[in-house]
Order: structure tokens, then C-alpha cells, then sequence
């Protein structure tokens, strides 16, 4: 029995990531025209990867950062690698907490997770014109801001393997709680049908103000969805993804 596990959306996602040829100048740190703010669900990306523990103790059950990135607009792709700023560790010690329980990495073998945000800092992080402190507490502010699972617990939306969701149903609930119109990605799941896996949400340069989408990532989803549950001490990805 074999885990059927999607390497497709991650190879996806390295491509966009790894688009030098269509990534803006963005020397100044100025050029980019808006945020993604990308959550991810864990209890999605734990049916499709093998996912361990972070050293640091088990993260929120709840979506979790999975990136803030600098777009273009005009380019349609993020604003990456800008100029080399150096890294510390140092600069981000009053957030680790938070770091861990909203920003961690579920990636085997089990990390402390830095060098997840080092990685998050020079390719993304450095483009947004703010200093290493800021960039990371201005993604943690987002992300307690939109607090998605209570806006869709708020629709009797929860995380279970009993029922499926209209992706519209999904989409209104959080469109009704930020004013905006969220982008859904979908990662195949349970009994390989489709379940939701991450949240884009549109924010402007200054951090703060979310804003409909200027560009429009599609992603595949069927109608109806899974939002798989996430326990990370009792999911055996294995078992998850081939149940009956
Ligand atoms: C980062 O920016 C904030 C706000 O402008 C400032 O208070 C802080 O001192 C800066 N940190 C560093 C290390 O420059
Ligand atoms: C997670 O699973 C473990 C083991 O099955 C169980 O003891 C625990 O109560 C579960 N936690 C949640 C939040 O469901």
C-alpha cells in the first residue's frame, strides 16, 4: 500500500517560486505592487507529506504561514531575491514563540524551523523594504487579523472527514469576514478527493489593508472539498490518504 501522496502542486509551486526570467527589479526593495499572504492548512499538508513534529513542540492547530510574498502586478509573479540583507536569527528572538506555533515546519525530520524563515527572509522577505523584525511581525499581524478557522467556523465550517464544502460556501465566509475575495488552492486528500490546503490573501504594500486580488493564481478544486483535520500526535499520513 502506498501512500498516494501530490508531488504536482509542489512542483508547481517551485516553478513559480524559480521564475527568475520573469521576477522584476526590485533592487530597491520598493518595486512590488502588493502582498500574498499565503495560509496553509497543516492538516492538509500532513495527508499528503510525511510530516514530523517541529523540535520546538507541536504548532497551533490552526492555518499556519506559510509565506508573505511581494508581487507584481505587471509581471504576475513575486518580487524575489532582491538585494543580499543580512540574516540574524537575533532580530526575530521576541517572535519565536509565535513564530512556532504560526509559522512553522512540518517537513521531516523534525526542525526548529529557522531555517524555514531564513530562506522566507532572503528570498521574499528582503523585497519588502522592511527591516527582518518587521517583515515577520507584519505576517504574524496578518495572519491573527484574517484568523481564518473562525471565520469559517463562524458558517459551521470545521475541520472533519464526515462532511464536504462548497469551495463557494468557503470562498463567502471568508470574503464576508476581510471585505476581499480569498484565493483557494486545493491539495488532493482523502480518498483522493480534493481538500483545502491553502489560503491567498491579497494585501496592500503597506501592510495592512487587505484588498481584492490585482492577480488571480487559479488553482484546480472540485466543487465540494475536504477540510481534513489536523492532529498531528494521531495522523499516520499513510493510513489518511488510503482509507478504504
Ligand atoms: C526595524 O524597524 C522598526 C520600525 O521602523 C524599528 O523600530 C527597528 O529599530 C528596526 N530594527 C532594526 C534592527 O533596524
Ligand atoms: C490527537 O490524537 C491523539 C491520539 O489519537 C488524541 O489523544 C488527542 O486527543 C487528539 N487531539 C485532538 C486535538 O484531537
Amino acid at each position: 500500500m502506498a501512500a498516494r501522496v501530490l508531488p504536482l502542486a509542489f512542483l508547481c509551486l517551485m516553478q513559480l517560486i524559480a521564475s527568475p526570467f520573469l521576477v522584476a527589479n526590485a533592487d530597491d526593495g520598493t518595486s512590488f505592487d502588493f502582498y500574498y499572504l499565503v495560509l496553509l492548512w497543516p492538516g492538509a499538508y500532513c495527508t499528503q507529506s510525511k510530516c514530523c513534529p517541529p523540535t520546538a513542540g507541536p504548532p497551533a492547530n490552526d492555518f499556519s504561514i506559510r509565506g508573505l510574498w511581494p508581487y507584481s502586478t505587471l509581471s504576475g509573479e513575486p518580487v524575489t531575491d532582491c538585494n543580499s540583507n543580512p540574516w540574524s536569527i537575533n532580530q526575530i528572538s521576541s517572535l519565536r514563540d509565535e513564530l512556532n506555533l504560526h509559522w512553522s515546519n512540518l517537513k521531516c525530520p523534525s526542525n526548529d524551523g529557522v531555517g524555514n524563515w531564513k530562506s522566507a527572509w532572503k528570498t521574499y522577505g528582503v523585497c519588502s523594504g522592511l527591516n527582518e523584525t518587521q517583515y515577520f511581525s507584519t505576517a504574524l499581524q496578518l495572519r491573527a487579523k484574517v484568523d481564518i478557522l473562525a471565520l469559517l467556523a463562524k458558517k459551521a465550517i470545521e475541520p472533519s472527514l464526515l462532511y464536504v464544502h462548497g469551495v463557494s460556501d468557503i470562498e463567502n465566509a471568508i470574503r464576508e469576514g476581510i471585505g476581499a475575495a480569498p484565493l483557494i488552492r486545493c491539495s488532493k486528500g482523502p480518498l483522493g478527493l480534493f481538500q483545502l490546503y491553502e489560503v491567498y490573501i491579497c494585501v496592500d504594500k503597506d501592510g495592512e489593508t487587505i484588498i481584492e486580488c490585482p492577480v488571480k493564481q487559479s488553482f484546480t478544486c472540485s466543487e465540494e472539498i475536504f477540510f481534513t483535520p489536523f492532529n498531528l500526535t494521531s495522523i499516520n499520513p499513510i493510513d489518511m490518504v488510503v482509507a478504504n
